[in-house]
Order: structure tokens, then sequence, then C-alpha cells
């Protein structure tokens, strides 16, 4: 591999942000596929079973329902491309019905491996298209909706919405966000959990952006922010303007109520 190579994906890496901005251009359908066969033969994928499937959404109007099953955020409505990816075992047990095989995989773990696979070309998907000069942002609504996306999609048995990916043309530079320094995720051998003080240092930095991030939205967020008792950033994250444990505990039982009905709960709970 020669050095440009890496150095374009190591710059790849550290340009790659959530873009929630987006002027109106429309993408090529030829370049849609192009990236979209490109990301599928360049993602790993177990087994090579490829358990994923991916919705595109162009429409105006459709759109417009994503965007009220996905809170609303603005940038659904902006950009020209939705794409919903999903954990999809339906197709490949269709294909071992029909070849004379035994059913498999519409359980517990044929979701999880599913979603993986899912996720993992999601995150391809979302590299080609920024090396395409296109913006991109997940959309973590999916899974708190999971429930209206998949009737709106009309989602099959053992086909389940895991994450969307809004995607257009940038509107908006926005500044790379920080992560936790490298020594925050990274064990030698075994797990070793840092001392409280150790965690803290880690999260020093983020403790003072990431609140002036917030803070700097100003108006209604920091009346309400006072008006809630909030005074640092970890307790705005489990308060009810991010994610309070209500909401996250509703949106637990969405989701296994949708992976029962999408047959997919098999072998989960039973010792
Ligand atoms: C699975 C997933 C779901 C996300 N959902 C949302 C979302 O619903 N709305 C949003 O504005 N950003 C969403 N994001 C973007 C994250 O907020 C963003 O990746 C994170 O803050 C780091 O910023 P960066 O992507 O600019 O580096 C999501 C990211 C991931 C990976």
């Amino acid at each position: 591999m020669d050095s440009a190579h890496t150095q374009y994906f190591m710059q790849l890496l550290s340009t790659h942000r959530s873009i929630r901005r987006y002027k109106p251009d429309p993408i090529d359908q030829t370049l849609i596929d192009t990236i979209l066969e490109a990301s599928i033969k360049g993602s790993s994928t177990s087994g090579n079973l490829t358990g994923f499937s991916m919705i595109l959404t162009r429409d105006d109007e459709r759109k417009a329902r994503l965007y009220d099953m996905h809170e609303q955020q603005e940038m659904i409505l902006q950009a020209p491309l939705v794409i919903t990816f999903c954990a999809d075992v339906n197709r490949t047990r269709r294909w071992l019905t029909l070849r004379g095989a035994r059913d498999n995989f519409n359980n517990f773990e044929g979701f999880i491996v599913a979603a993986f696979d899912a996720m993992i070309l999601s995150q391809s998907v979302a590299l080609a298209f920024e090396a395409h000069g296109y913006g991109i942002c997940y959309m973590g609504t999916t899974l708190d909706a999971c429930i209206e996306i998949a009737e709106f999609l009309e989602l099959p048995e053992t086909v389940f919405p895991v994450t969307s990916l809004v995607v257009g043309v940038p509107d908006e530079e926005p500044v790379k966000r920080d992560r936790l320094p490298l020594r925050a995720y990274v064990h030698d051998e075994t797990y070793q959990p840092p001392t409280d003080e150790e965690l803290l240092d880690c999260y020093k930095d983020r403790d003072v952006q990431g609140w002036e991030r917030y803070r700097s939205v100003g108006g209604e967020i920091i009346a309400e922010m006072e008006r809630l008792g909030i005074t640092n950033l970890a307790q705005y994250y489990t308060s009810e303007l991010k994610y309070s444990p209500e909401q996250t505990l509703e949106s637990s039982r969405d989701l296994w109520r949708l992976l029962v009905e999408k047959r997919f709960a098999a072998g989960a709970g039973e010792a």
C-alpha cells in the first residue's frame, strides 16, 4: 500500500464527522449505486451471509413521514437521501428454505449478528459518501421509533431497523468533536478499571468542552437546564433533555416488542 493511500485514509478518518445542515442538491442515482455496491463488497460480514438490507427514502412526502418518526430532526427534510439500515436474515432464510436447508437465524443471536453486519456496513457507506464529498449523520432515533419505522417501511419477519443515515451536500462546517484520550479505551491484556481520579481525568476536557457546546446553543436550553437543576454535562446527558432513564426504558420495551414480533427473540432469556 503506498503512503498516499495511507495518508488519504487517515485523513478521511480525521475529517469524518456528523453533518446536521444540508443543501437540497440531489445525489446522482448511479453514484448512490456505485457507493452502496462498493461498501457492500468492502465490508466484513459474518459467514459472508450479508445479514443486512438498506431502504432508501428520497421521496419528499415519505421523508416528511420519517421526519416525524425521527423526532423532527430537520436534516431529514433537508438531505436528499435517508438510508435505513436493517438487520435482515429474511433473505437468507428464504434461500435456505428454497434450497432444502434447515431454517435458522430467526433467533436472538441471529438478530445480534445481523445487526452487527448492518452497523459495519453503515460505517463503510458513511465513509464512502464522505470520500465523495458528501456529509452524513446517523439517526439513533431509528431505535426509538423502531415499531413505527418497521411498519412504514413494510419490513417482513426477521427484518429489523437498526440505524439510519441522512446523506447530502453539507451546508455547515462543524468543528471536529473530541473523544476521550486513548487510555480511556485501550486495555493491555486484561480489563484494567481506572480509579475514580483516573476516570475523571479522562473526562476532564469533555466535561468542559461538551458542557460549553450545549450551553452555547443558548436561550431555551439554558433556561431548561436551570429549571431542572442541571449543573454539569453528565447530569445533562441523563436528564429529560437528552437520554432520560424513562425514555431509554420505554425504547427498550419497544425494541423488545418488535424483536418478538419480528421473530428475533427466540433463545433470549432462556437459561
Ligand atoms: C448510532 C448513532 C446514532 C446517532 N444518532 C444521532 C441522532 O439521532 N441525531 C444526531 O444529531 N446525531 C446522531 N448521531 C451522531 C453523534 O451524535 C455523533 O457521532 C457524536 O456526537 C460524535 O460527533 P461526530 O460524529 O461529529 O464525530 C448518532 C451517531 C451514531 C453512531
